[in-house]
């Protein structure tokens, strides 16, 4: 396949290009491609150093697969000119999301949805997508009536950007100086931030308005009720959620434990002992895996069950979703 990677100097552009070489995706010719800013920059694929091409120069009829990863306003108007030259575009920003005829894909959970796809498939958020592969066996065996969620979001998730920001912040203030600030609301350094995105009129961001519209849609569940909050922490990288269900029938424990132990793409680690639970930088971060622990009855509520769920949000939460997408595609062609 001839595939264009667009957005491919940025942090999830990035990684799609190291996760297409090291699945061995079959890449015919790879197009990195980012806006005129970028002009003159090269990135690495296969050993390999490319020239980083202009979005706005290039002709989609050459390549078959189109990755999108370069914010919403980029695919709301480039997307459509890309299937239109007969790419497909597996589209990472939340920008078709929510449209009723584009497919919203997390391969371990609703895959069968693939097949209406007519040219655009989304990829949903980071934070709904581990949170969606995680809780998929559990709706599966006793249905889920109600999730309050408070997510922990590393600052990769943001960008680039807020990446050199948290950086940045963290040398400064260990020398002493002021921290600048530009990318996040406030400073990240050494804080934490209850505000992803922007604020909608019924008080919750928009991040977390995201966990509710996309995980109904990939559960084909407009009953479920879903209360988030999202919280960006000083974490390069690895997305943790504390997770309280109310399932619609009795389990155990024990039971999900069980249930999440032959899930796929799931890795319980879940001891009781000092340490026995993943965390985003010792056990998420650069793997592929969504990691649940700290998996305890909620002592008060009926039918509750407490969950930590961690996983690389670059990787599973964006680039490699993405291009598990792709695989499947390719399987149907
Ligand atoms: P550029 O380097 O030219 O700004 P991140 O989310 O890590 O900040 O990355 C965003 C990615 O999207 C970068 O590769 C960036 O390229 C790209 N991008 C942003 N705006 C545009 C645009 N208007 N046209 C093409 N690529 C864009």
């Amino acid at each position: 396949m001839n595939v264009a990677v667009v957005g491919a100097t940025g942090a999830v552009g990035e990684a799609m290009l190291s996760i297409l070489e090291q699945r061995n995706f079959p890449v015919n010719e790879i197009f990195p491609l980012a806006s005129s800013r970028s002009a003159g920059k090269s990135v690495v694929f296969n050993g390999r150093s490319l020239e980083v091409g202009r979005l706005d120069e290039f002709d989609f009829s050459t390549v078959e697969l189109g990755l999108f990863s370069a914010g919403g306003s980029v695919s709301a108007e480039y997307a459509p000119k890309a299937t239109a030259a007969g790419c497909i575009v597996v589209d990472n920003t939340s920008y078709f999301r929510n449209d009723p005829e584009i497919p919203l894909i997390v391969p371990e959970v609703n895959l069968h949805a693939l097949d209406q796809h007519q040219g655009i498939i989304a990829n949903p958020n980071c934070s709904t997508i581990q949170m969606v592969v995680a809780l998929k066996p559990i709706y599966d065996a006793v249905g889920i009536h109600r999730i309050n969620v408070a997510t922990y979001q590393a600052v990769s998730g943001a960008g680039r950007r807020a990446i050199e920001e948290l950086a940045g912040q963290t040398a400064a203030l260990l020398n002493g100086k002021k921290p600048a600030i530009e990318v996040m609301p406030k400073q990240i350094a050494f804080n934490v931030i209850p505000e992803i995105d922007s604020f909608q009129d019924n008080g919750y961001t928009r991040e977390e308005m995201k966990m509710v519209w996309e995980t109904r849609k990939i559960l084909e569940d407009d009953t479920l009720m879903i209360n988030p909050t999202a919280v960006r922490v000083p974490v390069f990288y690895g997305h943790s959620e504390a997770v309280h269900l109310e399932t619609r029938d009795p389990v155990t424990a024990a039971e999900v434990r069980q249930l999440l132990s032959v899930a796929p793409g799931v890795t319980v680690i879940d001891d009781h002992t000092p340490g026995g639970y993943p965390t985003a930088v010792t056990e998420a971060a650069k793997q592929d895996g969504v990691f649940v622990g700290r998996i305890r009855e909620d002592i008060s509520c009926d039918r509750g069950i407490n969950l930590w769920i961690v996983s690389d949000n670059v990787r599973k939460g964006a680039a490699l979703n993405s291009i598990q997408i792709s695989e499947a595609l390719l399987d149907r062609m």
